[in-house]
């Protein structure tokens, strides 16, 4: 079996800067990175910003400066707060670099060669605000807004050529498209003929993209040039290397917002080219408010700065993880965000760090007790420990991250109640070696949560692990050293008013 894994988010447009939407995808990227980092896999991550197009050139027109300068200015929005969301990408790819520009017109002449281009003269209805052509029964859902007539001519994609291949592509890899009611969405959606795909645009219209290598009259539609950029983050026709590393890519997460185009623009594009499909797409919910879609064209949009900037980027990440379902819609309150932070983090995990090392502190010179004698209570918390240790991998592994973590808190509120019932601070004039396993035992559980927690919270986890000296210790029950000087740390997760 491969030990690689590539993990991708879409590239954001750059029409604004981002929001919690935005950030959760790329904090879920980040997840799996490091989960599967942990894990023994070597990984590539890979993000960035989807540049071109009329959504970009318009954004510019609106400040009276031309769309490169609104990348740019939008680039470090971008880049600060993935740093500050201690995201560990490996790279950042802007579709108006070089290195992507030259990719995207190889590929358009490879495609063009093969004759799976094609230009013809085309009179449709256009939607300015999807940045496609759309058809009548489309147009009739009033899911469109600005929708104009167009006569023009235009280069088109053979898409049509590939619905069968992808069809049964579709049907025969059942982790291609997930989660599995999003793969019967496009069952349904591929059940009528496709269409083939404009992938042009005159320049008289939208100057702003790659221009077409075997016509200077027009630049590429958007989305042809984005969603290369998989290809190009790893090193596609530059580096073999790193590209027959990492491709297949492992998941290319989405929001469902983006399906038909990674699910059927994207696998017919590299059929046409004989590039193997992603192994899977994942296409996960909305983060709504007030039971609408958070949107920068709705202007609804949260602003993950500030949560950070109140709260730290593991409250935040952990929220967006614990609380999102992978696949259906979530509401986002800063209400449940406080509520959430306050049980899980601040009572369960940081007042069992707080109860065990107050104790140690007090009762055993502030160092690590050695463990006595096992009870029966120890045991079971050994094997408790080792069963959540691999349902928490399958979980992850099946992307259900928020019951994972959910277990996870649950080991971690029966450590609390170990503790409450064994009552160590009491033990302890009696019977000080029982009280010191009663101790050992709840460092170790404690340690081993924090493992098992640190692809979501990599900060706060390592402070804890830092605390006991136990960083990149296994998850192999023992780890802690008894006799080891607890350091002394803040309060890791401060209750919230
Ligand atoms: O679509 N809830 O860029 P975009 C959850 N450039 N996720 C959300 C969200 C919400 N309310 N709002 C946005 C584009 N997202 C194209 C992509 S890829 C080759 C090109 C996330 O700036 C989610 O991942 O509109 C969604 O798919 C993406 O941001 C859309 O970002
Ligand atoms: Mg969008």
């Amino acid at each position: 079996m491969s030990k690689n894994f590539y993990v991708t988010t879409p590239i954001y447009y750059v029409n604004d800067k981002p929001h919690i939407g935005h950030a959760y995808t790329t904090i879920l990227a980040d997840v799996l990175n490091r989960f599967y980092q942990i894990n023994g896999y070597d990984t590539f991550f890979l993000t960035g910003l989807d540049e071109h197009g009329q959504k970009v050139q318009e954004a510019a027109k609106k400040k009276n400066i031309e769309p490169l300068e609104q990348c740019d200015e939008m680039v470090p929005q971008f880049k600060n707060l993935w740093e500050k969301l201690h995201i560990s990408n490996n790279d950042f790819i802007r579709t108006t670099e070089p290195r992507h520009v030259s990719v995207v017109q190889d590929i358009l002449t490879k495609v063009f060669n093969k004759e799976d281009i094609y230009k013809d003269e085309y009179e449709g209805l256009y939607s300015v605000s999807e940045e496609r052509f759309i058809t009548e029964k489309e147009a009739e859902t009033g899911n469109f807004r600005d929708i104009k007539k167009i006569k023009e001519k235009n280069y088109f994609f053979r898409m049509s050529k590939y619905q069968n291949k992808l069809i049964k592509y579709i049907e025969s890899n059942p982790n291609f498209i997930q989660p599995e009611h999003r793969k019967n969405e496009i069952i349904g959606f591929l059940d009528k003929p496709l269409n083939d795909l404009c992938i042009s645009r005159p320049k008289s219209r939208l100057s702003w993209g790659i221009e077409l290598p075997f016509d200077k009259e027009y630049v590429t539609y958007v989305w042809f040039d984005a969603l290369i950029n998989y290809l190009t983050g790893i090193g596609f026709k530059k580096d073999k290397k790193l590209f027959e590393k990492y491709w297949p890519a492992s998941y290319q997460l989405i929001g469902k917002d983006i399906l038909t185009t990674h699910a059927i623009y994207w696998p017919t594009m590299l059929m046409s080219l004989g590039i193997e499909l992603p192994k899977t797409i994942f296409a996960h919910g909305w983060w709504l408010i007030s039971e609408s879609k958070m949107s920068k064209s709705i202007g609804n949009v949260i602003d993950p700065m500030e949560l950070i900037n109140e709260h730290g980027a593991d409250p935040v990440r952990y929220y967006l993880m614990r609380e999102m379902v992978l696949g259906q819609d979530s509401n986002f309150t800063v209400e449940s965000f406080k509520n959430r932070y306050n049980s899980d983090l601040a009572n369960d995990f940081g007042n069992l760090l707080s109860r065990v090392s107050t104790l140690m502190k007090k009762n055993f010179e502030g160092k690590i007790p050695l463990p006595n004698k096992m009870t029966k209570m120890e045991k079971e918390i050994q094997l408790k420990s080792k069963n959540l240790i691999e349902n928490v991998r399958g979980k992850v592994k099946n992307m259900r991250i928020n019951e994972a973590i959910e277990d996870i808190m649950q080991f971690i509120r029966g450590i609390n109640k170990y503790v409450e019932v064994s009552a160590p601070w009491k033990m302890v004039k009696v019977d000080k070696e029982n009280a010191g396993t009663v101790l050992f035992t709840a460092g170790e559980a404690l340690r081993i949560s924090a493992l098992l927690l640190e692809p979501i919270m990599p900060n706060r986890t390592s402070e804890l692990l830092a605390a006991f000296d136990a960083k990149g210790t296994s998850l192999n029950w023992g780890g802690l050293v008894p006799g080891t000087i607890l350091k002394d740390h803040d309060p890791l997760f401060p209750r919230l008013k």
